[in-house]
């Protein structure tokens, strides 16, 4: 393993929760929530969206039958359905996979309310990469920082694509995404967080592990998860009893970050 694996290993096995945390927290801090996972009718004009969309169509010209496009932790398949709008559209099937079973069964309903044909994988990438099969476009939104070990991961990111005309969008937040919560668990549980690792040593790994130089953009998006002061508490482990706290020191630290990293390779 190199350096840059190294790296991603330990600074995001160090951001795990201690077990005499955990241990008394009254719900899971990490499952996500199918709600907050609903993709929009509309979907935002990102330069991920940009990207799998470009793909799919270039994918979709070579072919003459239209892209396949798989979307690796789909949720509820935001990234995915965000490429296949508008109509008409250049993606002919969606294939979703999540570790949490939840979030196909929402990504399955939008196939269906779409007319999207669609498939689902349940199970944890790259485990699963053999039954998702390969796909003119993998797109993989916010996810990494989930990941321990990133060059197998990445590997099956590139190797989940086919033919010559597709490639990769991953769409990652600069930092983990609840960084910005660090200086409440200092508050609240009197712990230091270590560094986290970044979507520059994602793109380290990638050069170092596969040879691969991705395009990166870096941008800004809207506010939009919910990041109220009950949702802060569960992830920090606390009860509800505490969310008043809690919302009394949400105003003493900086808001949650917006800025966001897309990641584009083909193979
Ligand atoms: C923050 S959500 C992002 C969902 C979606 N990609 C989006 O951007 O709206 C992360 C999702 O990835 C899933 N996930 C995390 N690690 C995974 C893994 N190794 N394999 C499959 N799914 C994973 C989680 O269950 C969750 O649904």
């Amino acid at each position: 393993m190199g350096d840059a694996a190294r790296r991603w290993r330990e600074r995001q096995s160090a951001r795990g929760i201690p077990e005499r945390i955990l241990r008394d927290a009254p719900a899971d801090p990490w499952t996500h929530t199918t709600a907050d996972f609903t993709p929009p009718e509309t979907p935002a004009d990102t330069p991920s969206r940009r990207a799998a969309r470009a793909l799919a169509e270039r994918a979709a010209a070579w072919t003459c039958t239209g892209a396949s496009l798989l979307d690796v932790g789909c949720g509820g398949g935001e990234a995915a359905f965000g490429a296949a709008w508008p109509d008409p559209s250049p993606v002919a099937r969606v294939v979703g996979t999540d570790r949490q079973v939840d979030m196909l069964a929402v990504f399955a309903g939008t196939a269906r309310d779409r007319g999207v044909p669609h498939g689902t994988v349940h199970g944890s990438w790259p485990e699963v990469a053999g039954a998702a099969g390969r796909h003119d476009v993998v797109v993989c939104h916010h996810v990494l920082h989930n990941v321990v070990d990133l060059p197998p991961f990445l590997a099956a990111l590139t190797s989940a694509v086919r033919g010559g005309a597709g490639g990769v969008v991953v769409e990652m937040l600069p930092e983990h995404p609840m960084a910005w919560l660090d200086p409440l668990w200092e508050r609240f549980h009197d712990l230091q967080r270590p560094a986290s690792a970044t979507a520059d040593d994602a793109v380290a790994v990638l050069g170092e592990e596969l040879g691969t130089e991705p395009e990166v953009h870096r941008w800004e998006r809207d506010r939009r998860l919910p990041h109220d002061a009950a949702w802060v508490a569960r992830r920090l482990c606390l009860p509800a009893d505490r969310v008043p706290e809690v919302e009394e020191a949400l105003t003493g630290i900086p808001p949650r970050p917006t800025a966001v990293v897309t990641l584009v390779w083909t193979p």
